[in-house]
């Protein structure tokens, strides 16, 4: 096929494989310009490799330039970082992408929730950077760089202005980590300038969260760093159904990982049950990134067809249909 460009294919642990067996299935129903190369990561894979990322799994991401990525376990206790970790330092993946939208039929405490969160993925306190200093006192390190916090905001802004965003907010907590959190936000206020059509606003997290619960539609992207955005984009999925419906995205400067946010499912592995939509939301971002602009809205709008028919629903939304079942629909509704 002319202009096909490869993907690589991550399946991931517990219900890694069956989610993307079923997304797989629908990008071929869409007949794709894309051919995918399937590579290992995950708890399932260290006896064969001797780690949960082997190095041509990162090898043929690089060549590629983007995967489609299921959830992968974490060995508790175990000395292995987790792949996901592993998967963002090696290829310099420093902006997480999420964006939330309210799913047709699926009723939640809001209504038309759209908002995107980008978060900003190499630094601040969730690198883990913390020693005992003597017994009973731990000091934990936050790094916050001019440089990494320059790259999120204008990453945030170049999103907005391509997707037709209006407003960019700016969650901080510079009222108290006034270096740290203010450096950020001066990174981010100085970016905001060379985007004038877009409103640039700030608001301190903890406000943030009270504001986000009382009327989400207010904001339109929010950008933070790296533990905040790890807390509000959760805080943002649940307004929406939960983790199993919005998409997720880690990206950097020459390589992208597209992957549902939900973890492995040890508990439904395995049974053919599995919600397979938060992985095919995700693969509609893939293509949208890919300039595939008319397959994503294809796949995007079967989805919202789905769900809009209020018929066929996999068990975790209180429905009957199997993964092959729900992936059928969506294919016919292609
Ligand atoms: P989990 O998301 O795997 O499961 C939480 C609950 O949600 C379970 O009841 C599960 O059955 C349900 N669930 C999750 N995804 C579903 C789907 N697609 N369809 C239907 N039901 C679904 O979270 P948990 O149990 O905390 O983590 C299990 C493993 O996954 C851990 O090893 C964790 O480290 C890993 N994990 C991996 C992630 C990734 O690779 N992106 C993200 C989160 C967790």
């Amino acid at each position: 096929m002319a202009n096909t460009r490869t993907v690589t294919v991550i399946n991931g642990d517990g219900i890694g494989p069956e989610v993307m067996a079923a997304t797989i299935r629908v990008l071929e129903a869409l007949k794709v310009p894309l051919e995918f190369e399937h590579k290992d990561a995950g708890a399932e894979v260290v006896a064969k490799y001797g780690t949960n990322l082997p190095h041509e799994t990162v090898e043929a991401v690089l060549r590629s330039g983007v995967a489609l990525k299921g959830p992968t376990g974490t060995v508790v206790g175990g000395g292995l970082a987790s792949a996901n970790v592993g998967l963002r330092k090696r290829l310099d993946l420093y902006s997480s992408l999420r964006p939330v939208r309210s799913v047709p039929s699926i009723k939640t405490r809001y209504e038309n929730v759209d908002l995107v969160v980008v978060r900003e993925n190499t630094e601040s306190l969730y690198t883990g950077l913390e020693h005992i200093i003597v017994p009973g006192v731990v000091e934990s390190l936050k790094i916050i760089t001019e440089k990494a916090s320059t790259r999120i905001a204008r990453f945030a802004f170049e999103y907005a202005r391509k997707n037709g965003r209006k407003k960019v907010t700016s969650v901080h907590k510079a009222n108290i980590m006034k270096l740290s959190d203010g450096l950020f936000l001066d990174c981010t206020r100085k970016v905001g300038r060379e985007y004038p059509e877009i409103q640039y606003e700030e608001v301190i997290i903890d406000n943030m969260c009270m504001q986000l619960v009382k009327d989400p539609s207010r904001y339109d992207v929010l950008v933070m760093e790296n533990l905040y955005g790890d807390i509000v984009s959760d805080l943002c999925a649940g307004m929406v159904g939960g983790l199993g419906l919005v998409p997720g995205a880690n990206i950097g400067e020459r390589t992208a990982v597209f992957e549902a946010v939900h973890g492995t499912a040890p508990d439904i592995a395995g049974k053919g049950v599995a919600n397979p939509t938060a992985l095919m939301m995700s693969a509609a971002m893939m293509l949208e990134w890919l300039e595939l602009r008319e397959e994503s809205k294809r796949l995007q709008d079967a989805l919202n067809t789905v769900y809009g028919g209020n018929q066929v629903r996999t068990g975790d939304l209180g429905g009957s249909a199997t993964t092959r079942e729900f992936t059928d629909a969506v294919i016919a509704a292609l």
